[in-house]
């Protein structure tokens, strides 16, 4: 047998090397192509943040144009695709029919999925920017008996999926700019995230030559589990679940009982073990979305709140560094815009669409690539002969 590194979970084994994003756990920094999150998430907007992604370098106005043109030319997907919405069930959460109806765009988009063909690489990078608000979107409107509401390329990209979410046939409906700002800065702050779960997911999906459509719904499977991309949802059921304020006590006391395996939704996180610079930005938002809808009376809300106050001054929490993450606060962000819990991780997932798709243009990009093949340390029976049933 060879000799390995044992390394489960990968807490301390890089994969790849990476020049799209830079995280330090310790001291709470995020950087994408080296600027900070912080003045990323205040100064820019999202499909600026796709750009400098993909390409490296923040674009000049020309290039951004000319950007967001492309982008928006891809909104629509083929009309044959509403057949695969039609045939999952009404009550299908979001991501089952996301990851069905994006590993499906192989069977459509025959023309961007060679993965030796860099233009066929921008295409599909284009097309899944472009679609994937669309394909979530039309998941949330088949989920509730709506019809699907037809991309509008005259909106930028956010307030696009406000619309196709929130807007009926029937009534007129005005994005206010407050939400749009907020839901953009929701897709600004999940955008990439180095080597997490679903990206890795990504280069081992794609390490094997597989097409982008095929890669990217092996990241939406994966994002979907509650320890990752799912906590945004997981977070918003568990508040209602502790229902009022005074119940707070007793759900930070089971988060505490090494015998429960009850954690506290939305906080904690891999690498961060002092502060989520993603959260911080994410407060201000939640904050500011907050006082616009005047729900302050909102119990769920409140619960939220409190349970943040409590857990950040109780010591088990400190000591362990556990502190809310992104998506405690993006989950009550959602919550007050009117979305369901089902939607939140489908928004997860094509915010972060971008990043999978700048880490596999990366990778394929690396002469040296090799398929991910991780070992394992054997623990099973050792050689023996078969026996026949009879004799069993
Ligand atoms: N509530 C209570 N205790 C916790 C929590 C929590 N949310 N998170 C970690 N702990 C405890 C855990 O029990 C362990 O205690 P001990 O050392 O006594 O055994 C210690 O803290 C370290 O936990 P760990 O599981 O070894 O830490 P990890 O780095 O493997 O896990 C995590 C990180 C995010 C999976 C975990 O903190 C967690 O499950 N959080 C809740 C789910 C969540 O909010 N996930 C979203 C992450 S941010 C978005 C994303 O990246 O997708």
């Amino acid at each position: 047998a060879g000799v390995f590194t044992y390394d489960p979970g990968f807490t301390s084994t890089a994969a790849c090397d990476s020049a799209i994003t830079f995280i330090d756990g310790e001291e709470g920094v995020l950087l994408h192509r080296g600027y900070p999150i912080g003045q990323l998430a205040a100064d820019s907007h999202y499909l600026e943040v796709c750009y400098l992604l993909l390409y490296g370098e923040l674009p000049s106005a020309e290039q951004l144009e000319l950007f967001e043109t492309t982008v928006t030319k891809h909104t629509m997907i083929h009309e044959q695709m509403h057949n695969f919405f039609r045939g999952f069930r009404r009550d299908a959460h979001p991501m089952a029919t996301m990851v069905g109806v994006v590993g499906a765009m192989s069977a459509f988009y025959h023309d961007s999925t060679d993965i030796n063909d860099t233009w066929q690489r921008e295409v599909a990078s284009f097309r899944l920017i472009a679609k994937m608000p669309t394909i979530a979107a039309m998941a949330y409107k088949y989920s509730i008996g709506q019809p699907f509401v037809y991309p509008r390329n005259d909106l930028d990209y956010a307030s696009n999926f406000l619309n196709m979410c929130f807007s009926v046939p029937a009534e007129d409906y005005v994005v206010d700019p407050i939400l749009a700002r907020a839901m953009d800065r929701i897709f600004t702050l999940h955008a990439d995230h180095e080597q997490n779960a679903s990206t890795s997911t990504v280069r081992l999906a794609s390490s094997s030559g597989a097409n982008p459509f095929a890669c990217i719904a092996a990241g939406i499977a994966c994002l979907w589990g509650p320890a990752h991309g799912g906590a945004n949802q997981a977070c918003l059921e568990m508040l209602n679940e502790i229902g009022t304020v005074d119940r707070i006590p007793e759900f930070i006391a089971r988060a505490k009982d090494k015998d429960d395996p009850f954690r506290l939704m939305g906080f904690g996180h891999r690498v961060y073990k002092n502060f989520d610079p993603r959260a911080t930005v994410m407060k201000q938002s939640a904050d500011e979305v907050l006082e616009l809808l005047g729900i302050h009376n909102n119990p769920i809300l409140q619960v939220a709140k409190e349970l943040e106050r409590e857990a950040l001054e109780d010591p088990y929490f400190a000591e362990k560094k556990l502190f809310p993450n992104v998506d405690f606060y993006s989950g009550i962000i959602l919550e007050a815009m009117g979305f369901p819990t089902s939607m939140f991780t489908p928004i997860f997932a094509l915010s972060r669409t971008v990043g999978w798709i700048s880490q596999w243009k990366e990778q394929l990009s690396d002469p040296d690539l090799k398929i991910g093949r991780p070992r394992q340390l054997y623990t099973g029976a050792t050689a023996r002969d078969y026996v026949e049933v009879e004799d069993r």
